[in-house]
């Protein structure tokens, strides 16, 4: 464990190797501990480390709940997500904690929806068994029916979960002439709809009905295992399923019969339901396009990502609204019971200099 802060720099734990450029935007301004293991931090060794920080930099196998914000002590002042994802924080813990949590969305939109139609295609036109099979030196000719997939263009795109990545991907799929149904327990407003010619169907009839299904929901109690042995039943036997938002939203051993049987088509999967660990099943299906949680991985998003995050932990030690709160209400609890607040005399309190982490509000 680091001792506390000097110098009115306050001290932080980043919970792994980010992009360089925010490290030292970090380290110019905070007492950074920085955890330079390739996997996740060990839990006795993350609630240390934790201890007497004002923040903290944690990723998606971080967990933090009421353990970690007592191991962390009453001085923390923020936690910041690397991730979109925040199902590893128990944001109510963390309000009730009175620390604020926070996330980095929107700047990793475009590059998830990427990735999701990258695996639709890949998955469809059969992309990683074709180079499996010449890697294997496999004797092959051209043939009429090798190796046959499905078409994208002008299919029904079944979007569950249509929130900023679930949009993006209908953007990607109207440019491919495709008919666009969503399901999520918010409907847009009629402009979007419209936006993307998109129709709101039950998960039932979506399922049904599409030619590729794509998740992008966040994990929660309610979400875990929605795609089950039953619903993979309705699904077209031409079908392909999409996931690159987390694992346990499929039931990973139904989806992986359902794949041997070729009850459905193909799946495109980047996150896995025992993360990274990849069932035993999904290994031998060569129906199953399988990356490692890839989604939000080029060099320039992962930047804006560390960034974000950063942005959010200085404001958070500072007194600063971050960008991307989770918990908002805990923010808006503490301004309107702050005087200073009010007449506008409430500024940065940790003296950080000019290009660190930033002014007043
Ligand atoms: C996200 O941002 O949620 C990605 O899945 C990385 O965890």
């Amino acid at each position: 464990m680091e001792p506390p802060g000097s110098a009115g720099r306050p001290p932080v734990l980043v919970t792994r190797r980010l992009p360089q450029e925010a490290l030292d935007r970090v380290q110019a301004s905070c007492e950074m501990t920085l955890y330079e293991g390739d996997g996740a931090m060990r839990r006795d060794r993350l609630l240390a480390e934790v201890a007497g920080k004002a923040g903290a930099i944690t990723l998606v196998a971080d967990r933090v709940d009421d353990e970690f914000l007592d191991a962390a002590g009453a001085q923390l002042k923020i936690v910041v997500n690397y991730a979109v994802g925040f199902d590893n924080i128990d944001v109510d813990a963390c309000t009730r904690h009175g620390v604020l949590a926070s996330n980095t969305p929107e700047v990793l939109t475009e590059t998830t929806a990427d990735t999701a139609f990258a695996l639709m295609m890949a998955a469809a036109r059969r992309i990683a068994e074709g180079d499996r099979l010449l890697r294997a030196q496999t004797p092959w000719i051209w043939g009429p029916l090798m190796m046959l997939g499905q078409d994208i263009h002008h299919k029904t795109l079944g979007i569950i979960g249509f929130g900023r990545i679930g949009q993006a991907l209908a953007r990607r799929g109207l440019g491919f002439g495709m008919r666009v149904l969503y399901h999520d327990v918010h409907r847009p407003p009629a402009e979007v709809e419209r936006e993307f010619g998109a129709q709101y169907r039950d998960l039932d009839d979506l399922l049904r009905e599409s030619d590729f299904v794509s998740l992008h929901t966040n994990l929660t109690e309610q979400t875990r295992h929605l795609i089950n042995a039953e619903h993979l039943a309705i699904m077209k036997p031409t079908a392909v399923l999409v996931n690159t938002s987390r694992g346990p939203v499929i039931d990973e051993a139904a989806l992986a019969a359902a794949l041997r049987e070729n009850r459905i088509f193909a799946a495109g999967l980047d996150v896995f339901e025992h993360e990274p660990i990849v069932h035993p099943d999904l290994l031998t299906c060569e129906n199953a396009v399988i990356v490692p949680h890839l989604g939000s991985a080029t060099v320039q998003t992962r930047l804006d990502m560390a960034n974000l995050a950063v942005d959010n932990l200085f404001a958070g030690i500072e007194g600063r609204r971050p960008p991307t709160l989770l918990n908002p209400g805990l923010w808006d609890q503490r301004e309107s019971q702050d005087p200073f607040r009010a007449i506008g005399l409430r500024c940065g309190t940790l003296g950080i200099a000019p290009g660190g982490i930033g002014g007043c509000a």
